[in-house]
């Protein structure tokens, strides 16, 4: 798709629509799109690779500030090995061209999750990507990868009782400020809006903490079939809702 294609679009967009800041999505259903067409799981993997490229720069397009993408979950590792090993070959494919590509959108690259999991190819290459995009401008892009919001948690735990311990802080300092600047999405703001494809009315582990007071829009269709225009739709829903955070 050319730049002018992306940004035309762009200009289809209600101005008076208030965005999300921050948005999450979910990437579910490659696999269920891959059997539906009596195709290996992996090819499933590699079309919800294709549009994660594609939502991604939209969204930059369109001014959303963060945007957290579920790409692998601390359990998906009890999946068959030859799909871990899919989708590793894929994310390193993946992260190489997101080094060019990302870069003309100003894209900033972070990872989320426990990286050290990863061969130490896989780890220089989302060091590198970091690096490489640290002192953009544009939007924030958090991928997260061998991530759980309850391993999040206990590592968070684990850096203050080290703090408390060597009396750096004293436990009456620990409030909600200072476990959110221990997660892995420090001093960025919450999630205004998480949406799920697929049709599955769950979590999976996903930003717990970070979610308390999210939106969640869930979709039917699986995510390589996602397009911009479900995003849309989902962002003018959820401009439609009225957000309370517990008050009147
Ligand atoms: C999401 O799609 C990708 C990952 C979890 C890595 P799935 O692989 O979970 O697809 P379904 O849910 O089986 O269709
Ligand atoms: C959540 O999807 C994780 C990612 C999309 C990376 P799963 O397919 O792993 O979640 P469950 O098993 O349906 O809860
Ligand atoms: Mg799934």
């Amino acid at each position: 798709m050319s730049i002018f294609t992306r940004r035309s679009k762009k200009a289809r967009k209600d101005d008076s629509v208030v965005l999300p800041e921050h948005i999450g999505i979910i990437m579910d259903g490659n696999g269920r799109w891959a059997k539906k067409r009596g195709l290996p799981r992996s090819a499933g993997h590699t079309a919800g690779a294709k549009n994660f490229r594609t939502i991604t720069r939209y969204c930059s397009d369109i001014g959303i500030k963060y945007l957290t993408v579920y790409a692998f979950s601390t359990e998906n590792w009890k999946r068959p090995a030859d799909e871990v090993s899919a989708l590793m070959t894929l994310f390193k494919q993946y992260l190489e061209e997101a080094l060019t590509d990302f870069k003309y959108d100003s894209i900033v690259v972070r990872f989320i999750g426990d990286t050290s999991a990863f061969s130490p190819e896989l780890q220089e290459l989302i060091q590198r990507t970091e690096a490489e995009s640290a002192s953009r401008t544009g939007m924030v892009l958090n991928i997260a990868m061998n991530y759980g919001s309850r391993d999040e948690l206990v590592r968070a735990t684990k850096l203050i009782a080290e703090k408390v311990r060597s009396g750096d802080i004293s436990s009456d300092d620990i409030n909600e400020e200072l476990i959110s600047s221990h997660l892995y999405t420090a001093g960025q703001p919450d999630p205004d809006l998480i949406i799920r494809p697929s049709g599955e009315y769950r979590i999976s582990n996903f930003l717990l903490w970070q979610a308390a007071y999210t939106e969640f829009i869930i979709r039917d269709k699986l995510w390589p079939d996602f397009s911009t225009d479900d995003l849309d739709e989902a962002i003018n829903e959820f401009a439609r809702r009225n957000r309370r955070f517990g008050g009147v």
